[in-house]
């Protein structure tokens, strides 16, 4: 069957498109193929990666633009590359209702703790990690989502857990959490969902 193709956002260093990249090149993803990346930050260490693995990508700069324009050219960068799986992997900006929902069931996002402890409106980055060792939690992780209205709300479609140790910092959970969590279960989710897709794309 076609692979289907795969659009990842990104804003930053681009780790977790890194493992898809990784993912893609060893065959863990097999369902699709990385089309495009697209980020809103032109600064992002993302774009080397993909500029060095031969992938398209377009910086959707926000300066100047408002949410909505900014998620109508995201919109039609889409539609145009008819990319039918769309991935958050390290993308900072919540995304509007709108927009979500002409994406149902195919966009999905990367979390760094484990849905619902540490999530939702101003808990990303550094500062889920934080607050998971202010609280004191034993077991943190990462979750992979469907993406809805709700930041960090959507349906939980991954997760795996990594234990918080007595000497840690927010930097080294998040080292932890990333290399032990993030980069395994995001490719693994990512096949997952390209293969529902590819198969219900068989049967239209
Ligand atoms: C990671 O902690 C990711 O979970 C969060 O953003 C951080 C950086 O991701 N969403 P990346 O290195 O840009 O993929």
């Amino acid at each position: 069957m076609l692979k289907i193709k795969i659009g990842v956002l990104v804003s930053g260093g681009g780790t977790n498109l890194q493992a898809l990249i990784d993912a893609e090149k060893s065959n863990l993803i097999e369902s699709g193929e990385i089309a495009l990346v697209i980020s809103d930050n032109s600064q992002a260490y993302a774009l080397k990666r993909a500029e060095a693995n031969g992938i398209p990508y377009v910086v959707v700069n926000e300066q100047g633009l408002d949410n909505r324009a900014f998620e109508e050219k995201v919109l039609d960068l889409i539609n145009q590359n008819e990319i039918d799986l769309v991935v958050l992997a390290g993308f900072m900006k919540i995304l509007s209702a709108d927009f979500t929902e002409k994406l149902a069931g195919r966009i999905i996002n990367i979390h760094p703790s484990l849905i619902p402890s540490f999530c939702g409106k101003g808990y990303y980055g550094l500062k889920v990690h934080e607050a998971a060792l202010k609280y004191g939690v034993k077991i943190t992780g990462a979750t992979v989502h469907y993406v809805n209205e709700i930041p960090d709300g959507g349906q939980i479609i991954l997760q795996k857990a990594v234990e918080v140790l007595e000497d840690d910092g927010p930097l080294t959970l998040q080292k932890r959490v990333m290399e032990q969590a993030e980069w395994v279960i995001l490719p693994q989710a990512v096949e997952l969902v390209s293969r529902k897709i590819q198969r219900e794309k068989g049967e239209k």
